[in-house]
Order: structure tokens, then sequence, then C-alpha cells
């Protein structure tokens, strides 16, 4: 392939919007990564949906013909009107969100460190909570770092089969102890030779986050279960559940969304990324997130994966 050939492809490939190159009988010569993910039925070498050319559904293409080695070819817009505008939103709300989580800790660690100035202070214990400070705003970062890289498809979150049990059994142990503090036991159920399709590295980051809100949320005296089932069709499903304080049942769809937090006055440490993190990592693995549960009757987290290939 010769440099403006290259060149041309990645154009079309990384566009932020939905967009194909298709060939005179409406094949699919080449399609944006936005294009494959946000729109069913789009294939490289397949015809492309003829209601998204003739607009059926909704979408008014804008289409830009033009000829390659004197064979006709259509650069075809999918968007819908507005999309780059939500999506531009989308991003500027981002950020917005993450300055304000940023400023938090920050204020209070240059309140501590003002205090640490002043005379009679009891300065290694204003440097503790300092620290403390500084590792949320790490935690923060990276997460958003994590949670970018996951979504401009950087990391590969599904590649091969993982045996769930040792991987979840590992990340419960690490948290045993913060769960005891809380007064929150945590369980198992997950028969050994039980595989899901995606990394062992991104099923401890699942595994993990669902167990940390349990933790965190669910409430003393309450038990977290983690759960590994496969199903008769193949299809396995990583279940987080708690028979703890729950959320209102009408926060249930928006917990997945990036920084939403429910209850918002319920002093914790958190920045709401958990669950937005859990479910690009199980969409990206083929599968689907669900909550269930209402207040008082605890939370249930399922992660559905199609079965290994
Ligand atoms: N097991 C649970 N029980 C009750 N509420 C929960 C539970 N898990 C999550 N939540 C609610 O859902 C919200 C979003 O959870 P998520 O994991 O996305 O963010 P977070 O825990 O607040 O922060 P982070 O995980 O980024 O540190 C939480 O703030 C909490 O209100
Ligand atoms: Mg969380």
């Amino acid at each position: 392939m010769d440099a403006d050939s290259i060149r041309g492809r990645m154009l079309v490939e990384e566009s932020r919007e939905a967009v194909v190159v298709i060939d005179d009988a409406d094949c699919v010569v080449l399609a944006s990564r936005r294009a494959r993910q946000a729109i069913d039925g789009i294939r490289e070498g397949e015809p492309l949906p003829i209601d998204l050319l003739t607009g059926e559904c909704g979408v008014i293409p804008h289409v830009v013909p033009y000829e390659v080695d004197s064979r006709p070819e259509r650069l075809v817009y999918l968007s819908r009107e507005g999309d780059l505008a939500a999506y531009e939103e989308l991003r500027s709300g981002f950020t917005a969100a993450v300055s304000h989580e940023l400023r938090t800790p920050l204020a209070r660690l240059l309140t501590l460190l003002e205090t640490a100035t002043l005379p009679g202070e009891d300065v290694s214990a204003l440097v503790d909570r300092a620290q403390r400070e500084i590792e949320q705003i790490t935690e923060l970062i990276d997460e958003v770092l994590f949670l970018s890289e996951l979504e401009s498809g950087g990391r590969v979150v599904a590649l091969g089969a993982t045996v769930a049990r040792p991987v979840l059994e590992e990340a419960l142990q690490e948290l045993e102890e913060r769960a005891a503090r809380a007064g929150v036991e945590l369980r198992l159920e997950c028969a050994p030779r039980v595989a899901l399709g995606i990394r062992p590295r991104m099923l401890r980051v699942v595994a993990r986050n669902l167990a940390e809100n349990a933790i965190r949320y669910a409430g003393p005296g309450a038990t977290f279960w983690l759960a590994a089932e496969a199903s008769a069709v193949g299809s396995v499903t990583l279940i987080g559940r708690d028979d703890g304080i729950g959320v209102e049942e009408s926060e249930l769809p928006r917990l997945f969304e990036r920084f939403f937090r429910a209850d918002r006055a319920r002093a914790s440490r958190g920045t709401g990324l958990g669950l937005a993190i859990v479910k690009h990592i199980v969409t990206q693995a083929g599968g689907a997130v669900e909550a269930h549960g209402a207040r008082g009757r605890g939370l249930e987290v399922r992660c559905e994966f199609p079965g290994p290939t």
C-alpha cells in the first residue's frame, strides 16, 4: 500500500463519525470503527444494509461519489444529525466532571498544607492525610486513563479464555481485610472449570470493582456473592450480588454511567467510574451488563459473556 492509501484508510477507520466506503455493488469496502460499533450489520466485504442507504432507518446519509481506477465508489456518512454535537457535549461534560472531581481532593490538600505551617499542629498526622488525598487523586487519574484506553480500543480486552475461579478467588482474597473491616462477608460460587472469553487482568478489574462496591456500600452485616455460571448454550454469566442497602430502582439504569453516584449524600470516597469501566470491559468482550435490585434489597450486577472461542 502506498502512503496515500494508508492515509486514506486511517482517515476512514479512525474517523469520529460513522462512515463507510462502498463499491458499485453497495458492498462495504471500508468502515470506520465508530460505524462498526454503533450500527448493526456493517461488515467489510458484505453489502451495506439497504435501509441505511435509503434513509428508512431515520439516518439520512450524506453520500460522496468518486472514482478509483475508473471504478465508482461512494463515501457514505451515516451519523445522525446531532450525533457529533452530542459526542462533543459528552466529551466536554466528561472533562468538566473530571476537573470537578480533582478539585475536591486538591482543595483539601491545600488546606492540609496551610494548616501544617501553623504553630503547634501535628504535622505528621497532616502529612498522613495529605498522602491519602494524593492517593485518591492518583486513583482517579488512573481510572480516567484506563477508561479512555478502553474506549479508544488501546487495550485488548477479549483474548483467549480465562479459567475464572483462580482469578476471582485472588481478587476476593485481596479484599478480605477491607471487607472484614466493613463487616461485609465475601463468598465465591464458581465451578472449577468455568471459563470466560476475557483476559485475566480485565476479569480481575471487573471482579474487584463489583466486590469493592459491596464493601463500600452494602453496609455491615451484608454478604457479597461473586459467581460465574455457564449456561447450556455456552455463554457465561459473572454475577456480583449483595443483600445490602441497594439503590432506588429508578437509579438502576444509571449506575453504569460515568461519574454517576447514587445517593451522593453518603459519605464515601469514590468517583463513579467503577461500573462504567465494568460495562466497557464486558461490552468490549462482546457481552452485556445489567443491574437488578431495589432499595433495601441489595444489588445484583450481571455480566453476560458469550462463550469463549
Ligand atoms: N453494591 C452496591 N450497593 C449499593 N449501591 C451501590 C453498589 N454498587 C454501586 N452502588 C452505587 O452505584 C454508584 C456507582 O458505582 P461505581 O462503582 O460506578 O462508582 P463508585 O464506587 O462511586 O466510584 P469508583 O468505583 O470509581 O471508585 C455508587 O456510587 C453507589 O451509589
Ligand atoms: Mg465503585
